[in-house]
């Protein structure tokens, strides 16, 4: 063979239908949001599968939702505009629920992976993993995993060194119990057996239900090659409740935090700095404690972000110094250099390379040119009750400190505010703006008033 080493022949040249079962009650999460929609480092649980599954060469995705979830459909669509739902109307078990997709089955494909929206945590690695033995002539591979407390999983059962069966905790013997090689849920079914297995399922066992994993015994019955691929524990827990949901949040923080130190960022105290899937950092990027990136945040190279703050929807410049205690809200636009200090907020504005606003300030529906300061308490009013208004800055001007820029309004290039102004009306390029009370000076004022000892 004359291919890249590093591919998978898994991944270079079979079809891979992904069958993703997201038909979840989740009564267990006490909300009235389907439980796959939950959020994990900002993306919905079944987002993250779908990433997972194309990355490891589905080249079709079948989701399985449960009656009237147009909302999980929705999701899925938005996330994969490829993919095909199908609706498991009774919820009779996973292998009922996998034949919901029977229409994209008997399309055939080399490949049929199974997957949970529920387990979210699986990597695309995995998923890459258990096509493996398929392309080495399997019938079926198995997830499996060391449980620490096997309880409520599929135990795997073996017989003569290969795996027969898999037996749910209820139908198991108390000698089954005790094993703690569990099934994950997670299978991959070679296309040409897929159908035939799956039809063959009965549901003669302690829940009444057509449990995929019942084609194990079937596989292993007709002489058919069935392997187990092992995953971490971690990887694999599934989300029933909000302490799941938490759990699976942490160990993606984790993951997160490591790939971005792993891309050259660091990160002083990694625990306590929160990523979202999405979330772009460059090299040589400084993240001191206790930072939130909300969606949509790219930081380019070189830019340092002190402690305590938040930034969701921004972009922010090469070199550019951030906080401590910023805020940088959705349209924060910020270019090469700028510094953006202590109990600053900037929404929807762009700040052009290299200016400042150092302490203290609100800048939201603005445009800022190059090289212009914003002193402390600076104010853009963009909100006059209904309607927001733009105030617009241009290059190397100077907003004295306390300055209110009532919006619509305009500042032009190199123009300079004087302190305390309540701006109004347009500023031309190069002028000094005033917009405040003259001071008053009443000598010996205060000597005259100051009380006297009888
Ligand atoms: C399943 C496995 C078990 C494994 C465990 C891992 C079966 C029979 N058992 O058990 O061996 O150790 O996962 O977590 O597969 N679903 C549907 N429609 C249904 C039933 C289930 O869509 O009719 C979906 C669920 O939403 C869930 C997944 O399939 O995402 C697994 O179903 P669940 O009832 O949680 O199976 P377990 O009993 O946990
Ligand atoms: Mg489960």
């Amino acid at each position: 063979m004359t291919d890249a080493p590093h591919q998978e022949p898994a991944k270079r040249d079979r079809s891979c239908l992904a069958i993703i079962l997201a038909a979840g009650e989740g009564t267990r999460m006490r909300s009235s949001v389907p439980k796959v929609l939950h959020r994990i480092a900002g993306r919905s649980m079944l987002a993250h599968v779908l990433h997972a599954v194309r990355a490891a060469g589905a080249d079709r995705i079948a989701v399985v939702v449960g009656p009237n979830r147009d909302d999980v459909a929705a999701e899925a669509r938005a996330v994969a505009p490829e993919v095909e739902v199908f609706v498991q109307s009774e919820r009779l078990g996973t292998a009922h629920a996998v034949l919901a997709a029977r229409p994209a089955l008997e399309r055939g494909a080399d490949d049929v992976m199974v997957a949970f929206a529920d387990t979210p945590l699986v990597t695309a690695e995995t998923f890459s993993a258990l096509r493996v033995p398929l392309a080495e002539g399997a019938a079926l591979a198995v997830l499996g995993f060391e449980a620490r407390t096997p309880t409520g999983y599929g135990r795997l059962i073996p017989g003569g060194g290969k795996l027969v069966a898999i037996r749910e905790e209820r139908d198991a013997s108390p000698e089954e119990r005790s094993i703690t090689l569990c099934n994950a849920g997670l299978m991959a079914m070679a296309g040409r057996d897929a159908l035939s297995l799956l039809s063959t399922i009965g549901n003669a066992n302690a829940k009444g239900e057509y449990y995929l994993t019942d084609a194990v015994a079937l596989a292993a019955e007709k002489g058919l090659v069935v392997d187990v691929v092992l995953a971490p524990e971690a990887e694999v827990q599934g989300v029933n409740d909000r302490v799941q949901l938490a759990a699976a949040e942490a160990d993606m923080q984790n993951r997160l935090r490591r790939e971005v130190m792993a891309a050259g960022a660091t990160l002083v105290a990694p625990e306590t700095v929160f990523l979202q899937s999405d979330t772009k950092i460059g090299r040589d990027v400084i993240i001191e404690p206790n930072v939130w990136f909300g969606p949509g945040v790219t930081v380019e190279d070189d830019v340092q972000i002190r402690s305590f703050c938040h930034i969701e929807g921004a972009g922010v410049g090469k070199n550019a110094i951030i906080g401590p205690f910023a805020r940088l809200r959705p349209g924060a636009k910020l270019g090469e250099d700028v510094h953006i200090g202590n109990f600053v907020e900037v929404k929807n504005a762009e700040l052009a390379a290299g200016v400042k606003a150092n302490h203290l300030a609100y800048l939201g529906d603005a445009t800022v040119g190059a090289g212009t300061n914003v002193g402390a308490g600076t104010i853009t009013c963009n909100y006059d009750g209904a309607f927001k208004h733009r105030t617009e800055i241009g290059a190397n001007a100077f907003i004295g400190t306390n300055t209110s820029l009532v919006a619509p309004v305009t500042v032009g290039d190199g123009a300079y505010i004087g302190s305390g102004s309540v701006i109004t009306e347009n500023v031309p390029a190069d002028a000094l703006a005033l917009g405040r009370g003259r001071q008053v000076v009443k000598e010996n004022w205060a000597k005259t008033r100051r009380p006297t000892k009888a």
